[in-house]
């Protein structure tokens, strides 16, 4: 019932979507919002009027409340929109943490409807991962309290009820989780001032600037880019190398990252932490849910100069970094090996997933109380992710991470962001996607799904339990 409410709501919105922007155009007269577009459209040269990137503020997660509430943020100029944020930040603080620590979180429900964190990308027991059958009421408190226990990385935090995570990610509920750990201190990884996290998403406001949640049945595709809740961002860099942590936080959107100038971009690591080897490249693709570790080296430009961070799927400018200092930060080129990842190998059972419709693996929806497999702890298997239309379909799993081992159909290939450990895969139709997994942390129920939030609230989505 509540399901089908979804749906008839979600093709009524499509409706008023289309009839919405007709008015926009047409009330669409001050200068600011024209030369968004513009920006929105990757052209416009250097009229574009740009505001500084936020930042939300770093907080440890011992001891911490997570209050989710309504607040009202600026997306840049004084733009002044309606959000559900997080201790009244868009997006959410920054929880830094040691591998090792402590976790102790109370979230505390402000929201006029049900919600329940959970930590995507961290490896925690049953009864703190936030799940659906979790949920609290408003007004109710959830404490949280675990150790971490697992590799540096960095990871998301969002909510997750059941039918409802896709309208509160949206309207902000969400944030980074960074997992430092002694392996990448080694590194001596550009750090402070130098490593700054970006949380890509997009979105669409109303004539009164708010956030409007009106998804179509391909899921909800907002009409500009904002990076840490920031429009039209820039970030003033010094002549270094720089290391940026980016969430694709979207609901739906893929993104397709490029330098305005052509220039590479040294990977380093993805979802599960560092990879195995940095692989230089020209342009990264990044799926909602799925995180990258970027290192871009602005040591050769000039004092005064700029280059932007495209997406190449959409044709937008995401940041502008103005290069803003005349001395060269040195920079001792990474020449110590990434961390060694030991593969996975020699699968015990294997299982087939097949994502279908726009709400459905393996023919089913998701039940809160069903449990559909079993999965023998400490066993490695293989599964396999396949679909029958409506990718992408990003594969998300809870409870451990994964090592991809083979595309075929449709792209036919992995790329060096699928390498090392990953929690997220991107599916694309007429593909199949096979990945290496090992439950050896907890036993207990956990969740496998499509991050495409709209998929997984109409019930693409399924418990499997750990025993
Ligand atoms: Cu990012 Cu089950 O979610
Ligand atoms: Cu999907």
């Amino acid at each position: 019932m509540k399901r089908r409410d979804f749906v008839t709501l979600a093709s009524a919105a499509m409706g008023t979507s289309i009839l919405w922007s007709c008015k926009k155009s047409m009330i669409e007269t001050n200068a600011t919002s024209h030369l968004d577009l513009m920006t929105a459209r990757g052209g416009g040269g250097g009229a574009v009027i740009r505001y500084p990137l936020k930042f939300p503020t770093v907080v440890s997660p011992s001891g911490l409340t997570l209050d989710s509430k309504l607040a009202k943020s600026d997306l840049g100029g004084g733009l002044i929109s309606n959000v559900w944020a997080y201790n009244g930040q868009f997006p959410g603080p920054t929880i830094k943490a040691n591998n090792g620590d402590q976790v102790s979180i109370q979230l505390q429900n402000h929201l006029p409807e049900e919600t329940i964190t959970h930590w995507h990308g961290m490896i925690v027991n049953h009864d703190n991962d936030g799940q659906p059958m979790h949920s609290i009421a408003p007004g109710a408190v959830f404490n949280y309290n675990y150790i971490i226990k697992q590799r540096a990385a960095l990871n998301f935090y969002h909510p997750h009820p059941h039918m409802l995570t896709g309208k509160q990610v949206y309207l902000g509920q969400a944030g980074a989780f960074i997992i430092n750990d002694a392996e990448e201190a080694a590194l001596n990884l550009p750090s402070g001032s130098y490593e700054i996290p970006l949380v890509l998403r997009d979105a669409t406001l109303d004539k009164n600037n708010n956030l409007s949640y009106k998804p179509a049945s391909g899921g909800m595709f907002g009409k500009i880019p904002l990076v840490n809740g920031t429009r039209s961002p820039y970030l003033n860099v010094e002549r270094a190398v720089y290391r940026f942590r980016i969430l694709n936080g979207a609901n739906s959107r893929i993104f397709g990252l490029a330098l305005s100038n052509g220039a590479n971009m040294k990977l380093i690591g993805n979802d599960g932490g560092l990879l195995p080897t940095a692989v230089n490249l020209s342009r990264i693709d990044m799926a909602n849910g799925e995180r990258t570790d970027v290192l871009i080296d602005f040591r050769q430009m000039t004092n005064g100069s700029t280059v932007l961070l495209r997406d190449l799927h959409a044709g937008w400018d995401l940041l502008e970094f103005r290069v803003s200092s005349a001395t060269v930060i040195p920079f001792n080129d990474l020449t110590e090996t990434l961390p060694v990842i030991v593969p996975l190998s020699g699968p015990v059972t294997t299982r087939t997933f097949s994502f279908d419709a726009m709400s459905k693996i393996n023919g089913l929806e998701y039940e809160m109380d069903r449990i559909d497999w079993t999965v023998p702890f400490g066993q490695t298997e293989k599964w396999i992710f396949k679909t029958n239309g409506n990718a992408p379909h990003p594969v998300h799993v809870h409870g451990a991470s994964f090592q991809v081992v083979s595309r075929t159909g449709g792209r036919n290939q992995l790329y060096p962001w699928e390498a090392g450990w990953k929690d997220t895969v991107l599916l694309e139709d007429g593909e199949t996607v096979e990945v290496l997994i090992r439950f050896e942390n907890y036993r207990g129920i956990y969740l496998l799904h499509c991050h495409k939030l709209e998929h997984e609230d109409m019930g693409m989505m399924a418990n499997f339990e750990v025993v």
